[in-house]
């Protein structure tokens, strides 16, 4: 299957000069998510997964689908002030300011075996601070899967010491 075929582009959302890779018109064809989440699947096969973490809101459809599949537990890394328990913070650069992202403190067990799931690497900015996260928390992150990589921007940089895979490219 062609999966660029099943992402739609939208050219300048949010705003002039972006394509937008949207995939909700991946999410509403059946064939289209069995084949994405095999490809997952498939990258995450011979890993030991204790935890699929995966990043909102996006990462959240296919980290869940994948968590299931690898008999490992979810967890969700959210936007600031929505989760209700001891929480770790990370604060990352973005093009312009700065974003935050948490996770639950007792979401992740020292020596746990971790794949972090999202939806599209940009520039990297928000993986980057979520491995740190993991890692502050004591776990190994065994792998970093992504459906859509931009390697224009060269996020795959950021992310050098990881097992980091994608679905699909744009250039
Ligand atoms: C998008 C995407 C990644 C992030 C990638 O999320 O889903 O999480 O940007 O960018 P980076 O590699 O440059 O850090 P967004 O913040 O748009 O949130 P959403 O999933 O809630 O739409
Ligand atoms: N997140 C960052 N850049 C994006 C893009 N071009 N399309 C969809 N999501 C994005």
């Amino acid at each position: 299957m062609n999966l660029k075929e099943h992402i739609r582009n939208v050219k300048d959302f949010p705003k002039q000069g972006i394509m937008f890779r949207d995939i909700t018109t991946l999410l509403k064809n059946p064939e289209a998510m069995k084949y994405t989440s095999e490809k997952l699947l498939d990258f995450a096969k011979g890993l030991n997964v204790d935890k699929v973490v995966g990043i909102e809101s996006r990462g959240f459809i296919f980290g869940s689908i994948l968590s299931e599949k690898l008999n490992a537990g979810f967890i969700p890394v959210r936007k600031p002030g929505k989760l209700p328990a001891e929480k770790e913070q990370a604060t990352y650069q973005l093009e312009y300011g700065t974003d935050t992202l948490e996770i639950h403190k007792d979401a992740i067990v020292p020596g746990d075996n971790v794949l972090i799931h999202d939806d599209l690497l940009a520039t990297g900015g928000t993986m980057e601070a979520v491995c740190k996260m993991i890692e502050k928390l004591g776990g190994n992150v065994v792998q970093i899967s992504f459906i859509i990589e931009l390697s224009f921007l060269k996020g795959r940089d950021k992310l050098k010491n990881y097992d980091v895979r994608s679905i699909v490219e744009y250039d």
